[in-house]
């Protein structure tokens, strides 16, 4: 028989310990403390140690979703790895994490879908789920940002982290609890807002690439940011009104945490209690694919997170890639 629904059923997260602080930006950039906390709501982020990759994180954050699942990695059937900072272009991720890991018998991929690829890589990994082909998959976000950024931008270099989270999925044992409903869009019109242009097919790496800084991330920080609260919002309602729900029904609001303004914009405009908003930007930054899990691990944290509730994620990232997921919580 087919499970109805897929469900998360472990959580872990990573963050390197190395802290960047905005008293260390004020240092590198011409910016403020105030400034960084008014204008996005960051106060430190977590940066890794030269040599320390995407898979390095995933790993860790993977051992720590298996150890509380109380699996080895040999147990799950796929790994799904959701970054845009890859170890490399090729092999994928995925693989070095299964190699790391010491998973046996085990396929994988990565999935690019910049801040939307842990919530994009949920929805492809339930979807093993719900046709059976597969009993466990291990879903991970992870992102070493600092490996792309420009450390003389401030337009850039205050907004991002370094971290990762995993879960795993499974089959739904209760009908009532795990995925409910999901709301993916793409709009390629954005890409100009956000993006690394160099280093792939159309721009290889050549001084010239690099002397060009093209090996960073560039963004239109203002364009993104309508589009975010927009669609995000857009997003929500949908998802919220084709399943019979109001913002009253949610117990937790776990967006992407991009800038707290986008955040507490989304979820005035969708009639949000506050109190249901789940916001770690201050203490992470925008760590991409790996700041819905770090978000879910705080909303647990903080008691937020209860078997049975309703929960609403939403992100935005590079693309553009738009989500919304709603679950009930299933542990
Ligand atoms: O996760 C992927 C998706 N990304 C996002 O969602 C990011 C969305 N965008 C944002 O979060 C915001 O647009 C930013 C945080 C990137 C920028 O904030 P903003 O309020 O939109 O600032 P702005 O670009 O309109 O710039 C306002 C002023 C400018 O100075 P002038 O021209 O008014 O004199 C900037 O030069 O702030 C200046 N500024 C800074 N000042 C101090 C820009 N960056 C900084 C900085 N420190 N780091």
């Amino acid at each position: 028989m087919t499970p109805v629904r897929a469900k998360i059923s472990a959580l872990g997260i990573y963050v390197p310990p190395r802290l960047l602080t905005n008293k260390d930006l004020e240092s590198m950039v011409d910016t403020s403390d105030q400034w960084i906390l008014e204008r996005v709501g960051i106060r430190e982020r977590h940066i890794a140690d030269k040599g320390v990759a995407s898979s390095d994180l995933a790993v860790e954050a993977a051992r720590k979703a298996l150890a509380e699942r109380g699996i080895e990695a040999g147990e799950v059937d796929a790994i799904i790895v959701a970054t845009v900072t890859p170890d490399m272009l090729f092999p994928c991720t995925a693989c070095i994490v299964q190699h790391k890991l010491g998973a046996k018998s085990v396929w994988g991929f990565d999935l690019n879908g910049a801040c939307s690829a842990f919530l994009y890589a949920v929805q492809v990994g339930s979807q093993f789920i719900l046709t059976g082909a597969h009993k466990k998959v291990l879903v991970i976000g992870s992102d070493v940002m600092s490996s792309i950024i420009d450390y003389t931008d401030r337009a850039t270099c205050v907004i991002f982290g370094d971290g990762a989270g995993a879960v795993v999925l499974e089959p739904a044992d209760d009908d009532s609890l795990g995925m409910v409903d999901f709301i993916h869009e793409v709009d390629g019109s954005g890409g100009c807002s956000l993006y690394m242009p160099g280093g792939g097919s159309l721009h290889p790496s050549t001084h010239a690439t690099v002397d060009q800084k093209m090996h960073y991330v560039h963004q239109d920080g203002q364009a993104v940011f309508k589009f975010a609260v927009r669609k995000q919002t857009e997003l929500c309602e949908k998802i919220l009104k084709r399943n019979g729900l109001s913002a009253k029904d949610v117990d937790a609001f776990i967006p992407h945490q991009a800038n707290r303004r986008i955040i507490m914009a989304t979820a005035d405009r969708l009639g949000l209690n506050p109190e249901k908003v789940i916001i770690n930007i201050d203490r992470y930054g925008n760590t991409t694919a790996g700041t819905i899990p770090l978000a879910m691990h705080t909303a647990r944290t903080e008691g937020k997170l209860k078997k049975g509730n309703m929960v609403l994620m939403a992100s935005v990232g590079a693309g553009f890639t738009v989500g919304a997921t709603l679950l009930r919580w299933a542990y």
